[in-house]
């Protein structure tokens, strides 16, 4: 019996997706299952009922129009979708002073001029009483640069500060972040909206599901920069009437916990950092998307202070750049339970206003700090707040910089 000859049928080659209709696929695919990656552009959400009072009172004040909805995306054309295009935004280095260098050290303007100057905690977290944002000199902003890269995190409550304002202060500090993908206040690109129910439209978050989910888990601001984040200011107009804190954790101190031998063993290492947001990799369409990576020193110098601070964090540190996976997962296990474990190189902070009708600040430096958003509220009240990331330096590690303690004078033991 001749063997039948099994016919397989040809595709017809018109009937085959387009490379580029593949891509289309798998980026709306990730919209719905990825929280933190959307290529569509345009303005959010139409339905304004849940903007808070205090956010559409301070808009309104302050000329943002929010009648073509709110907030607003880069225009879809403008997002990148590819992960070699992500990459190529800001790949190429630039000058960066920073301003602490140029602040008199005793900062008199600054301290001369507020009603009180509250140290939260030893180690992290000063309260500036009595001033207001808008309306500092060039002198009191450098000093401020000095005092956050000192104290790491500094606050200021009772603000009435306009949106255009806290850019201005962002722009003075250096350059500022411009997001590929984030959402922005209305015609203010690189003011970053920081609004849960905004959140919600992409990510499921729960009280059992807090934990490592979005802002709530310990991270450090777009790590995955060339020159990621010095000064990250945030504004919020609306806090919940309980809960809704952030907490701050030093890299100085945490640093300053690790023993003599195993800082040298870190001291000139690096680790691998990654992006909050993916893309898809050109190279491997199918794949799915990825994060953008960076390698930086996992032990930094501050160029304001000259202090060592340990650079990695739970949220965006993926692995020691030559260790074995397994080492690298212990190593970077028990380096993040410094930052979670060591309550006093902490601070937490409420942000309620002792005024109703205004807003509070947190300035804090990413380089030597990771924080943490408390989700106690569970989005049942509102909160709504504003942000703005100054890029400071590409990453370094001076092995002649001391640490806060040695340079200090404090106990190093
Ligand atoms: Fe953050």
């Amino acid at each position: 019996m001749a063997p039948s000859v099994q016919t397989i049928p040809q595709q017809d080659a018109s009937s085959e997706p387009s490379i580029d209709e593949i891509i289309k696929k798998i980026t709306s695919l990730n919209v719905k299952s990825d929280g933190r990656t959307n290529f569509k552009g345009g303005y959010v959400v139409s339905d304004l009922e849940k903007l808070p009072a205090p956010t559409k009172k301070r808009y309104e004040k302050y000329g943002i129009d929010i009648t073509p909805g709110y907030p607003q995306r880069p225009p879809t054309e403008d997002i990148p979708i590819f992960i070699e295009d992500a990459k190529a935004i800001r790949s190429t280095p630039w000058e960066f002073t920073d301003r602490g260098t140029k602040a008199d050290p005793e900062k008199k303007a600054l301290f001369g001029a507020a009603k009180e100057v509250k140290h939260l905690t030893k180690h992290i977290g000063t309260e500036i009483v009595g001033l207001q944002l808008s309306e500092l000199t060039d002198q009191q902003k450098d000093e401020l640069a000095l005092l956050i890269a000192e104290r790491v995190v500094v606050f200021f409550r009772d603000q009435d500060l306009s949106p255009q304002k806290q850019l201005a202060l962002g722009e003075y500090y250096g350059k500022v972040e411009l997001h590929p993908q984030q959402a922005y206040v209305n015609g203010l690109p690189g003011i970053t909206v920081i609004w849960p129910e905004l959140f919600k439209l992409f990510t499921k978050i729960s009280f059992k599901t807090a934990y490592n989910t979005l802002t709530s888990t310990w991270h450090t601001d777009l790590v995955h920069e060339l020159q990621p984040p010095g000064i990250t200011h945030l504004h919020n107009d609306t806090v919940p009437e309980v809960g809704g804190d952030t907490v701050w954790a030093s890299g100085y101190a945490a640093y300053h916990k690790l023993s003599p031998a195993f800082q040298q063993f870190l001291d000139g290492k690096k680790a691998v950092y990654f992006s909050a947001n993916k893309y898809v990799d050109r190279e491997n369409p199918l794949k799915g998307t990825v994060h953008i990576e960076r390698e930086h020193p996992i032990i930094r110098t501050h160029p304001v202070t000259g202090w060592k601070s340990l650079y990695v964090n739970r949220g965006m540190t993926s692995r020691i750049v030559g260790l074995e996976p397994e080492e690298s997962k212990v190593i970077l296990e028990y380096l993040f339970s410094v930052f979670e474990k060591n309550l006093d190189i902490q601070v937490r902070f409420n942000w309620k206003p002792t005024v109703e009708g205004l807003g509070t600040s947190a300035l804090w430096d990413n380089r030597i700090s990771q924080h943490f958003a408390v989700w106690d509220y569970e989005g049942e009240q509102p909160r709504h707040g504003t942000r703005v990331s100054t890029l400071a330096e590409v990453p370094y590690f001076d092995p002649s910089s001391k640490s806060q303690r040695e340079a200090l004078g404090l106990s190093l033991d």
